[in-house]
């Protein structure tokens, strides 16, 4: 059997699939070209994608018959068509957990940036950029783990962040669609974003929180508040921040961007209260290697017939 893996992984876990005796293909480069996707995904029975990488029903296809499991080398799979893999009778599984303290670490370094306007204070020579979701991205340690905790199909835990926020004595408050069982207070949205000074987002992308903050919902934000994204970059419409940056809010966080990444001489470069990272929430070593493994044990399940530990479809 034939597994593709869209990028190098950091440690030992694509060795576990040599030993089985599994064909294992891995695109070397921090870029993989559309077309060069969906030529060699032709004939694969896996497949362990990155973020970037769109696996819609045009890959599936290209993949043909043979494919199974898409393994996604993240918790958000918004980047897999769910609907077409299920049409197609194809398993997506995704690793959970394993990265929600790392986010929630960088989700508080770059609250502090702006709060404490450290970027602008930092020597300006340019800088090497950091390709952040290539999985072997220069990485730093990442906090020890593990950390079982709850699970969530978003990046950004919101009860890891939650810790932290009131480890720095601030008061935390939520909202979702519907109350949950937190130990925080609930808020409606718009409450929540008239009176937070901070505001941090940790859903996860669907078609119902593409620009949940919205141009209206942005302004209405308490003037002078913090804007902190580790999710995802379409949770916001980028134009109307770059407006709402200019006077409104303190500032903004962005470790997710949309695009992404954002091209050279986008407006949002140009706002000194903006601080932009290059989705870099999971970049830990130790949390970039145990979501190779999940990712290797949930492909390794189903080509084996067994139920995969974190099955999304
Ligand atoms: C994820 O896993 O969804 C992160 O955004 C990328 O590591």
């Amino acid at each position: 059997m034939r597994v593709y893996v869209t990028r190098t992984l950091p440690g030992q876990a694509l060795e576990r699939l040599k030993a089985k005796g599994l064909e294992v293909e891995v695109h070397e480069g921090l870029f993989l070209p559309r077309e060069e996707l969906l030529r060699k995904v032709e004939g694969v029975h896996g497949l362990i994608p990155i973020v970037e990488d769109r696996i819609d029903a045009e890959v599936m296809d290209r993949a043909g018959k043979n494919l199974k499991v898409i393994a996604c080398y993240s918790v958000g799979v918004d980047h897999v068509d769910l609907e077409a893999a299920q049409l197609r009778g194809i398993r997506v599984t995704h690793t959970p957990d394993v990265l929600t303290e790392a986010t929630a670490d960088l989700t508080l370094a770059l609250l502090l940036a702006v709060a404490r306007r450290v970027v602008e204070g930092v020597d300006p020579r340019p800088r090497r950029a950091l390709a952040g979701l290539a999985p072997r991205a220069p990485l730093g340690p990442g906090p020890p783990g593990p950390h079982p905790g709850p699970r969530g199909h978003g990046p950004a835990s919101p009860r890891r962040w939650a810790k932290r926020a009131l480890a720095f004595g601030m008061r935390v408050v939520y909202t979702s669609r519907t109350p949950k069982p937190l130990p925080y207070p609930f808020l409606p949205l718009e409450d929540l974003l008239a009176t937070a000074d901070i505001v941090s987002l940790h859903a996860p992308l669907t078609p119902e929180t593409h620009r949940l903050l919205n141009r209206e919902r942005l302004f209405a934000m308490k003037p002078g508040a913090i804007l902190v994204n580790t999710a995802r970059g379409a949770l916001v419409d980028t134009e109307a921040l770059v407006e709402a940056l200019k006077g409104h809010l303190l500032g903004a966080g962005l470790d997710v961007t949309d695009p992404e990444p954002l091209p050279p001489g986008h407006p949002l470069y140009a706002l000194p209260n903006a601080v932009i990272t290059p989705h870099i929430g999971s970049a830990g070593r130790r949390t970039r290697e145990r979501m190779a493994e999940v990712a290797v044990e949930n492909l390794l399940a189903v080509l084996e017939g067994r139920e995969p530990p974190n099955p999304v479809v």
